[in-house]
């Protein structure tokens, strides 16, 4: 009787990856777009690309300040840190001395595909900012000997978790907000995720061996693309939810297709541990059931932090301009500034991408040097 129940809560331990002297990777190095972004674009901003998440209310409700972070708080590369004590990761474009604990080189804006294909076919009015997903595998590459100095590759990053992504919302994006039509979107999606995978497969093949990937969120759910949608008249079919059904389908499909390409690269690479990382269903999963999280329902698809409307979101009027006040407690919404989420959903991505459900393997499960 209670040898079964020791042998139950081994088991329990064991599949939750809570047992107290579990490992810790000891470095974490990210690629990444403004989802992941922990200061580097407040670094890049020029006059042509202004950046806001560089003044108040930005940071409100973790940090008390702007951190360079697009939320109220911590982002949930913030809490995957947290989780195996590792220090929050630091923007690459510091030039931080010490590199041991990893650098973060994601930047808000960030692309999949290189940034001189939206000029070339017009889906911007002006030069956007070199440091789409190659530029930061090139940053990457310059770093690696400061952080290798001694050990091989394969050594050197054999506790280490990578995380590739997410990438893919800014490249369909600036498609949508161009008013560009599904079918057009959709084309990108071979190219975003066969680039992601290459990425992926270039740093195992430097010696990574935990490469994390995750999907992209459903962002024909955000409170800026609904609000430009319709704007533009672009928005002709909601689901029950009352997001774009046209811009999830492409977001649901990028996602297959990384599935599939994640499915490649473990054929290829047996001794890598690929974690395929889901940011679509828990942010459903929110949406759908506001009440157990906390969330207003009226306010599901509301902005806590913008200019108005009924999305909360005006191109005019976002967040931290003067006169765009925050709503008092970020946590009762799942968007943040209409196109980043709060804390308290970042938080809630962490903890399925930690513990299950929503990451494949769960990550804490991942840890077997
Ligand atoms: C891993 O990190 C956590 C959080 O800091 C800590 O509580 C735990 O003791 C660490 N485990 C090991 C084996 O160092
Ligand atoms: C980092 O170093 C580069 C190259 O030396 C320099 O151009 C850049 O201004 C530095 N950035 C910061 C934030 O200090
Ligand atoms: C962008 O950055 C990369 C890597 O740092 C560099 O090789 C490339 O020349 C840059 N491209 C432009 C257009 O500045
Ligand atoms: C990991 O690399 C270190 C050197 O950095 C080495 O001492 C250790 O044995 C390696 N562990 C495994 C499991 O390869
Ligand atoms: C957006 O903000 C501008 C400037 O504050 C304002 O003039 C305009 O009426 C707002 N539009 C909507 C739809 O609220």
């Amino acid at each position: 009787m209670e040898l079964t129940l020791v042998f139950s809560l081994l088991v329990l331990f064991c599949l939750h990856g809570v047992s107290a002297d579990r490992p810790n990777f000891t470095s974490l190095f990210a690629l990444g777009d403004s989802n992941t972004d922990t200061g580097n674009l407040v670094i890049m901003a020029t006059p042509d690309v202004p950046v806001f998440n560089n003044k108040p209310p930005y940071g409100m409700t973790f940090f008390g300040h702007p951190s360079g972070r697009f939320s109220d708080g911590r982002v949930t590369i913030d809490f995957i840190a947290e989780k195996f004590g590792l220090p929050l990761l630091r923007p690459s474009l510091q030039n931080n001395s010490d590199v041991s604990k990893g650098v973060n080189f994601a930047v808000g804006g960030a692309t999949s595909i290189n940034a001189d294909f939206f000029e070339r076919n017009k889906l911007v009015n002006f030069k956007l900012l070199n440091n789409s997903l190659n530029v930061q595998l090139d940053w990457f590459e310059k770093l690696k000997p400061s952080f290798c100095k001694t050990a091989g590759p394969s050594e050197c990053f054999n506790k280490t978790l990578f995380f590739v992504g997410e990438f893919g919302v800014n490249d369909y994006n600036l498609a949508w907000g161009a008013g560009k039509a599904e079918s057009e979107v959709r084309s990108y999606v071979p190219q975003v995720v066969q680039n992601i995978a290459n990425a992926a497969e270039v740093l195992i093949k430097g010696g990574a061996t935990y490469v994390v990937l995750p999907g992209i969120p459903p962002i024909g759910c955000s409170p800026s693309l609904l609000a430009t949608r319709v704007r533009l008249n672009k928005a002709t079919e909601f689901d029950q939810i009352g997001c774009l059904s046209d811009v999830n389908r492409v977001a649901k499909y990028h996602n297959t297709e990384l599935r599939d390409a994640i499915g490649g690269l473990r054929g290829k690479y047996a001794h890598a541990k690929v974690i395929k990382a889901d940011f679509y269903d828990p942010i459903i999963e929110i949406l759908q059931n506001p009440g157990r999280f906390g969330v207003a329902g009226g306010d599901v698809l509301r902005a806590c932090c913008g200019g108005g409307g009924k999305y909360n979101w005006n191109v005019t009027a976002v967040c931290s301009m003067p006169g765009v006040a925050a709503c008092k407690d970020p946590s009762a919404f799942v968007s943040w500034d209409g196109t980043h989420f709060t804390e308290a959903t970042y938080r809630y991505i962490a903890k399925g991408w930690l513990s299950g459900p929503y990451s494949d393997p769960p990550i804490l499960n991942a840890l077997n040097y």
